[in-house]
């Protein structure tokens, strides 16, 4: 068993759906076993205690800067013998010693079609407001690698989800969680966990 540990800052519907999808038997070979929040309120905290997942609080502002939150974060992972961390909803950039001790064993949910709206600042909502304001038809979600790079390490599994005439940024949100977040999440933690993933520079390919 692959031990996973979650990385959240907020609501955590993109947890919901790792711990709903190991529940019902969509991800083989993973162990949850550490949620980390950036915030000590998240609602992902009390979705990881109904689920009797350990959950930690590394809190930003107690830290004097992203190396030392970084290293606070990095230490409670290795406490918790993690070999795979999961990005779900995190939002933060982290230094460089997280990309060493982890590289390719970290992935990452961004809520649009890499390499579009991505990169530093575009999180949350203000992912759909851009995408909106772009006018683009088709958005969609990405899980990929992390690197040094936001948004920038190798692809996993991409989603499309198409913007409708009239949506807001919540609508358009929610469309894209539904039908493409909570949907390839599960499925690129498990391909990992199951040791299906190979990855040759940018590109990664799934073994049978
Ligand atoms: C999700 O849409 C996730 O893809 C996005 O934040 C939301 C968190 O929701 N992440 C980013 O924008 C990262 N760049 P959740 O806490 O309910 O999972």
């Amino acid at each position: 068993m692959v031990r996973t540990g979650v990385l959240v800052s907020g609501e955590g519907t993109n947890l919901q759906a790792i711990i709903d999808a190991k529940a019902s038997g969509k991800i083989n070979n993973c162990e949850l076993a550490a949620v980390v929040s950036s915030k000590p309120d998240a609602r992902a905290l009390q979705r990881a205690s109904s689920a009797g997942i350990p959950g930690y609080v590394v809190d930003k502002p107690s830290y004097p800067d992203r190396m030392a939150f970084t290293l606070a974060i990095l230490d409670t992972l290795q406490r918790a013998d993690i070999e795979l961390v999961v990005y779900a909803g995190f939002n933060f950039i982290l230094e460089q010693p997280m990309i060493d001790a982890f590289r390719n064993r970290m992935i990452n949910i961004h809520p649009t079609l890499i390499p579009s709206f991505c990169g530093m600042g575009y999180y949350g909502l203000r992912v759909h407001e851009a995408v909106l304001a772009h006018g683009v038809k088709l958005t969609g979600a990405t899980a990929h690698f992390v690197n040094e790079i936001a948004d920038d390490g190798p692809i996993i599994l991409q989603k499309a989800v198409p913007v409708i005439e009239g949506d807001t940024p919540q609508t358009l949100q929610r469309r894209v969680m539904e039908e493409a977040e909570w949907i390839i999440l599960p499925q690129a933690i498990s391909l990992y966990c199951e040791g299906r993933l190979v990855i040759n520079g940018r590109i990664v390919s799934i073994s049978t």
